[in-house]
């Protein structure tokens, strides 16, 4: 007697085949429970321990790490708000509110009626649509977005169809695209973007109908690139013109992808590509619209950098909450196959090459190349010591290149017209475009495709419309919410990497924020620094202990019992989670808090003083002391 279907185990079973390794599939296959039983239940994870001829507790330890993965039934939908940054500058905590006064919940619970249970999440890639919830269906595989929740009405309108949709068999749902209850059209199709006018290549098919079919991307002269590369030059050629080009990755750190590809060692195979579509940096949702509105564009680039890489299977790595996103490039995948451009043979090259599209289960640090190995190889998203890099030594210990999502779609561009061509743009060091994601207190929060050297001021004003209420502008963080901020007097800097670095900070994943006066900076680091003591993988002590106490210290100013001596101690605790945490994050998780304490000590400690003038300590949780007497707890006492 088992507790699973046989369906389920029929869709384990195949979910299992599609990987050179059967653990991949660990993460997919709970996913699979989940949708069967609505959770994962101690049970079902012995279950599926057995079926992968693993530990229950390996299971265990899995299922704990992702934030999908739930070990509690939940109501029929589960409606997450997010609460992050970009999300928060645009009214997510009234949203918040009265999501839970509408519902008559808190987080964490489940309306009397069990339709509804509330979560709180992190960023979702909706930062230019925010506030925005996402809701999951139990037992129906069906999520979807509701974005631009900005007033009252868009809940109830929100709340009123799910309602309706209550009943409504699995099959018979809509489709999970995403939905804006505030937009006259509902909105659904691609969220605001524009770009410079000479430089439409990543974007330019998005507006037009069905621009996610192959018969769009074919009729737009899509493949004939791939197919003509795969027939006419060699990998050699392919990988010399990104090189040349100076293509520099689009996930964060800005690596040249061309010299990346370079790195793997000569006569070893098989060879991975993996394209990073773990978007989850904060203030960062470029990747998602060639994903949902393009994903042939990010096919045909697959398809050309496995050539010049010699990689015989890649893998898209897309973050769990990109559902939609994830069935446009299941369904473009087979689309690409049916024709024979993914296989055996294709384009009568003798190249063999497969796609797997793997869904991660929520996690930011699975973002880390490394980390996001280690999930793609279902463990634990921990991040690996470096060297040896994932070139050399990368998915089941072979030589494997990560690159973004954006950086693939380039190499169309790039093969296509040429380095020459792409160098025209940008700077000797920063050649080229990059899309910018623009969020926080604009009036045209979106996407923008422009040339490297485009100044932060051209992006917020000539793109982005200018500022909400034309109020002054306080801060702009220039490449997601990790990277430090910048004070207003730098919106003449040109946001290509090298002038970014010079002004104090770093273009990172090229998400843009700004942040408007009257803005509260005490809450705003909170936030900050909570997600990151979230999202903290746990690996290291500087990191998941560091960051914990920097939320504690926030708190306790945020409530009114900050001292003045604690904004030392938080600039002090920021350098050996800086220096000594073990990936990139530990640095990433400070740099934020760490430069709105430099850029704006006087808003903190004017927080300070108004809150607790008196200045008087807090009562800090002490180990009881027992009344040698009485036997009673001694009272606690402030230190
Ligand atoms: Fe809310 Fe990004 S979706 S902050």
């Amino acid at each position: 007697m088992t507790l699973l279907t046989d369906a389920t185990h029929n869709k384990i079973r195949e979910l299992m085949a599609r990987y050179p390794q059967p653990r991949s599939a660990l993460g997919p296959a709970l996913e699979a429970v989940q949708q069967q039983l609505g959770y994962v239940s101690e049970a079902a994870m012995v279950e599926v321990a057995r079926l992968f001829d693993l530990d229950a507790a390996e299971v265990r330890a899995f299922v704990g790490f992702y934030h999908m993965l739930r070990q509690e039934p939940p109501g029929a939908y589960h409606l997450e708000v997010c609460t992050n940054v970009p999300c928060l500058l645009r009214g997510a905590g009234q949203c918040a509110d009265q999501l839970k006064q509408k519902l008559g919940i808190d987080y964490h619970e489940t309306t009397p009626d069990g339709l509804f249970t509330l979560g709180e999440m992190e960023c979702l890639g909706s930062c230019g649509t925010g506030p925005m919830v996402a809701v999951t269906k139990k037992q129906a595989n069906w999520m979807r977005y509701y974005e631009q929740l900005e007033a009252p009405e868009h809940i109830d309108a929100m709340l009123d169809e799910l309602r309706q949709l209550a009943d409504v068999p699995a099959a018979q749902l809509p489709a999970p695209e995403r939905v804006a209850p505030g937009a006259a059209d509902r909105s659904t199709g691609p969220y605001h973007h524009g770009h410079h006018p000479e430089t439409n290549n990543m974007l330019a098919r998005i507006d037009q109908p069905e621009s996610h079919t192959i018969a769009s991307y074919e009729a737009d002269g899509g493949y004939a690139l791939a197919r003509e590369t795969l027939q006419g030059k060699t990998p050699a050629d392919v990988l010399e013109t990104v090189k040349a080009a100076g293509l520099r990755g689009r996930g964060g750190a800005g690596f040249p992808a061309g010299m990346k590809w370079s790195f793997l060692p000569a006569g070893v195979y098989p060879r991975y590509l993996v394209v990073n579509a773990d978007e989850s940096e904060p203030g960062t949702f470029k990747d998602r619209l060639i994903i949902e509105y393009d994903p042939h564009q990010l096919i045909e680039g697959i398809i050309l950098a496995s050539y010049a890489t010699e990689a015989s299977h890649a893998f898209i790595y897309i973050r769990g909450e990109y559902f939609f996103g994830a069935q446009r490039l299941e369904q473009a995948v087979a689309e690409a196959r049916a024709k024979g451009y993914v296989g055996k043979d294709i384009f009568g090259s003798k190249k063999d090459l497969e796609i797997t599209v793997h869904r991660g289960a929520g996690a930011y640090i699975c973002g880390e190349e490394t980390a996001l190995l280690s999930s793609l190889e279902g463990y634990r998203g921990h991040p690996r010591l470096k060297p040896p890099f994932p070139a050399v030594e990368g998915l089941y210990s072979k030589p494997t290149i990560v690159n973004n999502v954006e950086t693939i779609a380039q190499v169309v561009h790039i093969v296509r017209h040429g380095a020459a061509w792409y160098r025209q743009w940008g700077t000797e060091r920063s050649p080229g475009f990059a899309l910018y994601a623009l969020s926080g207190q604009v009036k045209k929060p979106g996407v923008y495709e422009l040339p490297y050297n485009t100044t932060l001021r051209q992006l917020i004003f000539d793109y982005g419309g200018g500022v909400i209420d034309d109020r002054p502008i306080k801060s702009i963080i220039p490449g997601g919410l990790s990277m430090p901020h910048l004070a207003a007097d730098k919106l003449d800097v040109s946001m290509d990497f090298e002038s970014i670095v010079a002004a104090g900070s770093s273009l990172g994943s090229c998400g843009i924020m700004v942040i408007c006066e009257g803005a509260n900076m005490v809450e705003l680091a909170l936030r900050t620094i909570s997600f990151y003591r979230e999202e903290s993988c746990g690996k290291c002590t500087p990191c998941r202990e560091g960051t914990g106490w920097l939320k504690k210290i926030l708190e306790r100013i945020e409530r009114g019992e900050g001292q003045l001596g604690d904004l030392d101690t938080i600039e002090r605790l920021t350098w050996p989670i800086e220096r000594q945490s073990f990936c990139p994050f530990g640095p990433a998780s400070v740099w934020g808090v760490r430069s709105l304490l430099k850029l704006f000590r006087v808003d903190f400690e004017t927080y300070i003083q108004q809150t607790n003038p008196s200045g008087q300590a807090p009562v800090l949780p002490v180990r009881p002391i027992y009344r040698p007497d009485t036997g009673e707890p001694a009272p606690q006492v402030r230190v």
